[in-house]
Parts: C-alpha cells; sequence; structure tokens
C-alpha cells in the first residue's frame, strides 16, 4: 500500500455513494454557479474531482466552456465521466499532486512512523516541515482558469499517514504526539501547499471556490518544529 493505492482503493469502494451526497452536492454546486456567474463560457479546474459526487456534471458541462479534472487518482473520474456525460467534449482529465509532493516523500514519512523511533520520526516531520514558508506554490500552472474549485481533499492527504500510525502501535505518547501535533501540523501545511497551487491556477480576476472539510485556519503554518 502507498498514497496513491490508498486514494484508489477508497475511490473505488465508495463509487456507488452518489446518492448519499445529494445535499453536500446540491450546495457545492450552489458556490461553483455563483463563482461562474457573470463570467460568459467560464473555464473551470476542479481540483479533488474522484468520483464526481459533489459535482453535477451534466450542469457543468452545460454551461462552461472547458473543464478540466485533477486527481492523484484519475481512474475514478474516467469512470465518473464515462457513466455520466460520456458525450462531452469540454472536459479533460488530468493527473497530479497538487501539493506536488514525490511519492517517495510520502513513503518516507510512512517508514519512519513504521520505525516506532522517535528521533527517526521527529528528525524525519522536522525536515519536511521546516520548509515552510519558503515552499508556497511550486507548481508552474500551465493555463489559468476562470474559477477554480478545491473539492474536500484536505483531510485526505494525511488520511494513509494515519492508517499507517494506527497499524504502528507506537508508545501511547509517541502516537499521541504524532496524532495530535505532528501529522496535523502537516495536513496544515499541505493544505496550504494546495491552496496556493490552486491559487496559482486561478486568472487575476477569477475565483476560488475552497469546500474544506478541514483546515485549521488559527494554527498558523509556520510553525515549522515539534518536540519530542
Ligand atoms: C474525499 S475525495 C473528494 C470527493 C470527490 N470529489 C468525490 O466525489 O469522490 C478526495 C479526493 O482527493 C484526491 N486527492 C487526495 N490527495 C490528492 C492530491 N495530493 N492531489 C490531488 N488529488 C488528491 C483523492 O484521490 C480523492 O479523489
Amino acid at each position: 500500500m502507498n498514497y496513491r493505492k490508498y486514494m484508489s482503493t477508497i475511490n473505488e469502494d465508495y463509487q456507488s455513494r452518489y446518492h448519499m451526497w445529494t445535499e453536500h452536492r446540491r450546495y457545492t454546486m450552489e458556490y461553483i454557479e455563483k463563482a461562474c456567474n457573470g463570467i460568459s463560457n467560464p473555464s473551470v479546474l476542479v481540483i479533488g474531482s474522484g468520483n464526481c459526487d459533489d459535482i453535477e456534471l451534466e450542469t457543468l458541462s452545460e454551461k462552461c466552456q472547458y473543464i478540466r479534472f485533477v486527481d492523484i487518482d484519475t481512474e475514478s473520474t474516467k469512470r465518473a465521466i464515462k457513466r455520466r456525460i460520456p458525450n462531452a467534449k469540454n472536459v479533460e482529465i488530468v493527473n497530479l499532486n497538487i501539493i506536488d509532493t514525490k511519492d517517495s516523500e510520502f513513503e518516507g514519512i510512512a517508514v519512519a512512523i513504521r520505525s516506532k523511533d522517535g528521533k527517526t520520526i521527529e528528525s524525519k516531520f522536522n525536515n519536511v516541515l521546516k520548509k515552510i514558508p519558503t515552499n508556497t506554490n511550486t507548481i508552474v500552472p500551465d493555463a489559468y482558469f476562470d474559477v477554480v474549485v478545491i473539492l474536500p481533499i484536505f483531510s485526505q492527504l494525511t488520511a494513509y499517514l494515519y492508517e499507517v500510525l494506527h497499524q504502528a502501535q507506537l508508545p501511547e505518547s509517541l502516537h499521541k504526539l504524532v496524532d495530535k501535533v505532528a501529522l496535523p501540523r502537516l495536513a496544515n501545511y499541505w493544505s496550504y501547499l494546495a491552496i496556493n497551487n490552486a491559487l496559482s491556477f486561478t486568472k487575476k480576476d477569477g475565483n476560488l471556490v475552497l469546500i474544506s472539510d478541514m483546515v485549521d485556519l488559527y494554527e498558523p503554518v509556520c510553525v515549522p518544529f515539534f518536540q519530542i
């Protein structure tokens, strides 16, 4: 298992949940439509599209000139498009990690947690977090969009590492520190990177729609170190 595989397994398992998300889809679309208001033939970038359960694909495809869907698991988005708007010509699906973090970096953190060694864990987290705040927007955009939508991906950025933590069975105090300090800080930092990268794809007079499942706006992102 790794970060990508974890996401694609979840997306595959959740494929048939479209009807569970009716209310969530309704308010997500309300925000997207508001952001598109007044823009003729908007171009839209959707980040974290997955199974597209939170998007009315038919409506979006009718109203927009062009839509780009981005995810690290593009297979799920391909399935949704094929099933729900098979004839749409204004859709592109791109495999992109919005926090621009190498798979080996995710795995390095997982390996450190599995080591159960406090010093190894501390040094790994500090190495990642010390990039704050110099590492802001790392993706060079190849296009700019009228509307950029971030779907609820923030909790997903560290979901795999939480899974690794729960399997690792660390001593209680170390577990608590990783669970309550290190991973939340990493989640906040990666959410911040995702927002910055999303902003860099947004036209100067465009709109960013951020549907968040979690982000601690009170936790300063510039607190890089945690001590064991
Ligand atoms: C909770 S789902 C969002 C709901 C999704 N729109 C749906 O209806 O299935 C989070 C999505 O974010 C994607 N994701 C997680 N980390 C990502 C990353 N670093 N870059 C791009 N997409 C990511 C996952 O693959 C997943 O499809």
